[in-house]
């Protein structure tokens, strides 16, 4: 067989698997092959298994290269399936004023938060948003994340939102992480249009989603259903006009209080719902009825401290596929690695570690429509995989806070990886020169 390149003797592959039904509690569908290897051709697994297995399917053929896993772990690439990277100025002013007693609400009323975004981002031209955005998409790839959603949602003019998802698509393109964009223009009514917010869901139904779904901008629409944002009546306008306009639907739910977002999500057929951090039991029902995909993001939570965090084990008993994002943010939540949030999702939201690897990934996939091409490690499936620097796949989540990821693969290339100690190095060199 011939093979692209052979990934070899990793002490466990660890993934989730779609052939037995997913995120039922107990980690019934995650497989941990000891002694594992998997074989990649034209970007795709072609084989996976135990070593010995792997390298008898080759029959006696030369793979073109080959990486030595040994003490090393492989993974799925991560999918973090609710972001907001397309700003430009950061919001550290905002961190040190929640320190000093100011609410993450506060904030936001008082002109700060979202739209404070929304002003920089203003200020910016296309060149100068991407330029910002590059490193955020760098770190996400180096912390073994290979797909985001993208959200805009800092413009809410027609042509900034526009500008926002051209930068997606443009970054999309030039970077080898890959990109699912998603049009936000209901993060926040804008500064100009705050007496009159039904212009604005005007603006939004009648410019901008035709606009976005014409030129094929976003896959997605999603709105922030908050008691200082917009209502229930004005998500259910706006999903409703995305939706006849072709986009899937996504919904901020339930962030900051039990609005009954989560409810509209399932009423208008979302794909997903999003934080759910003051859910009802009743509408855990109802996103299961409706096959609502809950993507959690604990560390919103964590970094606004607050202590509601999403009800993640009775979701998980409900036979939900929970799955967890960053949800990075200049003001919420500012870090674009997975593996800390899937520590936080293990001790404040009690999943287990298989459960947080499942949430991170195949889950996430389908938050995003992809889980029949990533999110697990199965022959036929994208080979985005990451080599982590670890003995046992629970390592990802006990040994927290330093990163572990050693080489990120994304269609089956190597698109990073670690540098081996080049201070160390050099410092040897120099003693071995010292020595001659
Ligand atoms: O998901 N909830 C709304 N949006 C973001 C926060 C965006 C911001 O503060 O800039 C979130 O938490
Ligand atoms: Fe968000």
């Amino acid at each position: 067989m011939r093979v692209d390149l052979l990934i070899k003797n990793a002490a466990q592959i660890a993934t989730p698997v779609t052939r037995v039904p997913h995120a039922l509690p107990g980690n019934n569908n995650f497989m941990v092959i000891e002694n594992g290897s998997v074989a990649i051709r034209d970007g795709v697994i072609a084989a996976i298994g135990e070593t010995p297995e792997v390298i008898s399917s080759l029959n006696g053929e030369m793979p073109r290269a080959v990486i030595d896993a040994s003490n090393k772990v492989i993974l799925p690439g991560f999918v973090d399936c609710h972001t907001h990277p397309v700003f430009f100025h950061t919001r550290e002013n905002e961190f040190t004023m929640r320190l000093m007693g100011k609410s993450y609400r506060q904030i936001a009323e008082t002109g700060g938060g979202i739209r404070s975004s929304v002003r920089s981002i203003r200020s910016a031209s296309k060149e100068q948003i991407i330029e910002a955005v590059l490193p955020r998409l760098d770190r996400f790839v180096e912390h073994g994340t290979t797909t985001i959603e993208a959200k805009s949602g800092y413009g809410l003019s027609t042509d900034d939102e526009i500008k926002s998802l051209e930068c997606i698509q443009e970054l999309d393109t030039i970077h080898p992480l890959d990109l699912i964009p998603t049009f936000l223009g209901a993060h926040e009514i804008p500064d100009e249009y705050r007496t009159q917010r039904n212009a604005y869901i005007d603006l939004i139904i009648n410019d901008m989603i035709p606009r976005v779904a014409e030129r094929a901008l976003a896959e997605f629409c999603d709105i922030y259903i908050e008691q200082h944002v917009f209502t229930i009546d004005e998500g259910r306008k706006i999903l409703t006009a995305a939706k006849s306009a072709g986009l899937h639907l996504k919904v901020h739910a339930n962030q900051l209080s039990a609005n009954g977002g989560a409810a509209l999500a399932a009423e208008v057929g979302a794909i997903s719902a999003e934080h759910l951090d003051y859910i009802s039991p009743e509408e855990i029902e109802q996103l299961a009825r409706g096959n609502v995909v809950p993507v959690l993001l604990p560390g919103a939570v964590f970094y606004l401290n607050s202590n509601h965090y999403a009800p993640a084990r009775e979701m998980l008993e409900a036979k939900l596929p929970v799955a967890i994002s960053t949800d990075f943010n200049p003001g919420s939540c500012m870090t674009e690695s997975m593996p800390i949030i899937m520590t936080i999702s293990c001790i404040k939201m009690r999943l287990l570690p298989a459960e947080a690897i499942t949430a991170a990934t195949l889950n996430a996939a389908r938050a995003v429509n992809r889980q029949n091409t990533i999110g697990s490690l199965e022959i036929g499936k994208q080979a985005d995989l990451v080599i982590w620097d670890m003995p046992a796949f629970e390592h990802i989540v006990y040994h927290f806070g330093v990163n572990l990821a050693d080489t990120v693969i994304k269609k089956g290339k190597i698109i990073w990886q670690k540098q081996r100690n080049p201070v160390l190095k050099l410092y040897r060199k120099k003693l071995k020169e010292s020595l001659q």
